[in-house]
């Protein structure tokens, strides 16, 4: 049995990338995965398998979802997960290629492929019936839809299913399609919105409302074009929606839902305690050691404060650093450690070779000497102005920092490699697991 203790990694030799079907369900978090478990590389998708009771160790179980049937028979993509009848019901998106790359069966030939979507159901969350229990409910072409749409994530309003889509409107602007449903099974169009200013695709949307207020998230395609960073990166905003009818508005101006700008493909869900919570995948630009790719960002809190959007670090994750380490001395390096300081403008600290300081009203990072990667990702970093408040909870583990600045309202978390035992500059507590 493998345990990931903190943070979700694809297991040894595969690939991992976006969340799916996250969902707390008879008392267990159920983390699903998109998954290629043949080597530390994107391939035809499967939905790997997690579970958890504390979102803190993670258990990994075996593939749930894989190809089985023609209008899948090139991968499960990303989706969700909803709870009905007592059972699971499991919404993703189809994939067949029209035209396979002869050298590599994993790739579409010219990018030629159809989308559906499609469910699949189980009666307790970890037996699972590839070839009896699916089955296709939005077929390609309808709607409008095109083989861009995909990444349904659905929910219950009243007493009917939503579902929300990512996609494209032709290739220049982002767009996505809301669809209802009385059975789960027949779905009906209900509207559509596009903005050119979020991408030219949108993928995995997300859309609910926490304390009265609607939060979109989604994750855009080719948003930046600096060469720099990854092309792609998720964000959010507040939306003004109105349930039922589906008319959605986004302002022209959106957050980074990270701003350490690896994090992508987020989902989220409701935890054990009713609160809106997300998980999302850390992009890596190499396999480890060529071993393995992908992992999961720490669950955070999605909460509104005076109309920003908050991320905290979920509780229970805040709550397992219980043991204050009296000094550096005794600080364990290969286990992971929190570092709580509040920093002043000018002042600097240095992680194991991963530099932070604050400078001009922002914090800011410099991944170099810990990121020895040629291609995709930038290795500096900032947020966006403080006002004065750099309150920074450091959450450090096995390749990756995250850095939560003034109980979230800004993150900024980086993949690393190599990272050193060193710690440099002034800290106020460390603590460990
Ligand atoms: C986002 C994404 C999704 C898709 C999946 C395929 O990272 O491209 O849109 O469903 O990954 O692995």
């Amino acid at each position: 049995m493998i345990q990931d203790i903190l943070h979700l990694r694809a297991p040894e030799g595969s690939w991992i990338n976006d969340p799916n079907g996250l969902i707390y369900y008879k008392g267990k978090y159920h983390l699903f995965f998109q998954h290629f478990p043949y080597a530390p590389e994107w391939g035809t998708m499967h939905w790997g398998h997690a579970v958890s009771t504390d979102l803190i160790h993670w258990e990994h179980l075996p593939v749930a979802l894989f190809p089985t049937k023609e209008y899948d028979k090139n991968g499960v993509f990303s989706g969700c997960a909803v709870e009905k009848d007592e059972q699971l019901y499991f919404y993703y998106t189809a994939v067949k290629y029209l035209e396979t790359d002869p050298e590599n069966i994993h790739r579409a030939a010219g990018d030629r492929y159809e989308t559906s979507q499609a469910l699949m159901t189980s009666k307790d969350g970890f037996h699972f019936d590839n070839w009896k229990d699916k089955r296709q409910v939005i077929t390609c072409g309808v709607f409008g839809l095109d083989a861009n749409a995909r990444d349904p994530k659905v929910w219950r309003y009243h007493d009917e299913w939503y579902m929300i889509l990512g996609g494209t409107d032709g290739g220049r602007a982002a767009q996505v399609t809301f669809c209802k449903s009385r059975d789960g099974i027949q779905w009906e169009y209900v509207n559509r919105y596009r903005n050119a200013r979020y991408g030219r695709i949108l993928e995995c949307p997300d859309i609910f409302c926490v304390d009265g207020d609607y939060i979109f998230l989604g994750s855009g395609m080719y948003l930046m074009d600096d060469g720099e960073n990854y092309a792609s990166q998720a964000l959010c905003v507040p939306a003004v929606f109105e349930e039922g009818s589906c008319s959605l508005q986004l302002p022209e101006q959106y957050h980074y839902i990270d701003y350490g700008l690896d994090l992508y493909a987020p989902q989220t869900n409701l935890d054990a305690q009713g609160r809106r919570f997300m998980i999302a995948w850390m992009r890596m630009p190499e396999a480890v050691e060529d071993r393995w790719n992908g992992m999961m960002c720490l669950p955070r809190l999605v909460e509104i404060r005076e109309g920003q959007i908050f991320f905290p670090v979920h509780p229970s994750v805040a709550d397992a650093f219980s043991k204050k380490v009296p000094d550096l001395e005794q600080l364990d390096g290969d286990m992971p450690y929190r570092i709580r300081v509040t920093m002043k403008n000018g002042e600097r600290l240095n992680i194991g070779g991963y530099q932070i300081w604050i400078w001009d009203d922002c914090l800011r990072t410099d991944r170099s000497h810990v990121f020895p990667v040629k291609g995709e990702g930038c290795r500096r970093a900032s947020t966006p102005p403080l006002c004065g408040k750099y309150e920074l909870d450091i959450f450090v583990d096995r390749q990756i920092i995250e850095i939560y600045v003034n109980g979230g309202q800004y993150v900024l978390s980086h993949i690393v490699y190599g990272l050193g035992q060193n710690i440099q500059g002034r800290i106020e507590s460390v603590w460990q697991m």
